[in-house]
């Protein structure tokens, strides 16, 4: 397939990597990941404004405008014919040099590749387990850095033990999961981690919160702790890739029934038919 290396289109097995590279020798970078369904993208103004705010961020140059970027990343589907479901994963670093921890002058090096990806209609269905993790992450954990070695410790624990994703805490608060947000509903009220510098500001985060509103749910933005976790009716998660997923067990015990809940079905249904 075509993939996007700066601002060209080249084959995928053309596009090689220098070995020093600022984000093999430090994960000096940002990324995103967005989903396409039925070869549209959705969400792609909110992704593309958190590429750009994690850029700036990190104090990271893109070598393009927003306006630019939205060009490329039609183009690249376009190239690639993609008409189903897919996701679109795109990386910027700040580019390639002698490893030194002082920022190179350079330009950053960007790629971006789409790959067909199925919804994942079995778990969304009948839900996922999860297991708890302390969140050992830094503070910024709104900037979408390529710095993913406590998510990836995280996610790979709950694997061995049977789970789907990691609930993280810090201290007795939880804050979001190792690659997607979390929510518990309890009384019919959902709750979630606000908009801190403590959690990524997901893109289907912002999403849920307008569905609720339209489908008078309220949503309460506050921090809850793992006590609340287990004491909640529902929980569930949300991210690009997995939707909004039903959480029915956590660290072996069931949530509630262990069924999917009222609440998470109805955001299940209004999500489809804004992706549809
Ligand atoms: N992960 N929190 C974390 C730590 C994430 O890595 C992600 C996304 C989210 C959800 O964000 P959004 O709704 O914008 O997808 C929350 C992507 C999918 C990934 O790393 O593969």
């Amino acid at each position: 397939s075509q993939v996007l290396s700066q601002t060209n289109f080249v084959n995928e097995d053309e596009l090689m990597y220098p070995f020093q590279e600022r984000g093999l020798q430090f994960g000096d970078g940002i990324y995103e990941v967005i989903r396409v369904y039925q070869g549209k993208y959705y969400l792609m103004n909110e992704h593309v404004d958190r590429l750009f705010r994690s850029a700036e961020a990190v104090k990271l140059t893109l070598p393009f405008t927003k306006e630019k970027l939205f060009q490329l990343l039609d183009n690249l589907l376009k190239v690639n014919q993609v008409k189903g479901d897919a996701k679109v994963y795109l990386q910027a670093t700040r580019g390639s040099a002698l490893r030194d921890h002082v920022f190179p002058d350079v330009e950053a090096n960007f790629y971006a590749y789409v790959q067909e990806l199925p919804r994942p209609i079995e778990k969304l269905t009948n839900g996922v387990a999860a297991i708890t993790q302390p969140d050992v992450r830094w503070q910024n954990c709104y900037i979408k850095s390529l710095n993913l070695l406590p998510n990836v410790l995280a996610k790979q624990e709950a694997k061995e033990r049977g789970a789907f994703e990691a609930i993280l805490h810090r201290d007795e608060t939880v804050t979001e999961c190792s690659s997607s947000n979390v929510y518990i509903v309890k009384d019919g009220k959902i709750h979630t981690h606000p908009e801190t510098n403590n959690i990524l500001h997901g893109c289907v985060r912002s999403r849920v919160k307008v569905l609720a509103r339209q489908l008078d749910i309220s949503i309460i933005e506050k921090a809850f702790s793992i006590d609340d976790l287990q004491q909640a009716d529902e929980v569930f998660l949300s991210s690009s890739t997995a939707e909004v997923m039903p959480i029915v067990e956590i660290n072996g015990n069931k949530v509630h029934s262990g069924e999917p809940g009222p609440v998470t079905k109805k955001l299940q249904k209004a999500y489809e038919e804004d992706a549809g």
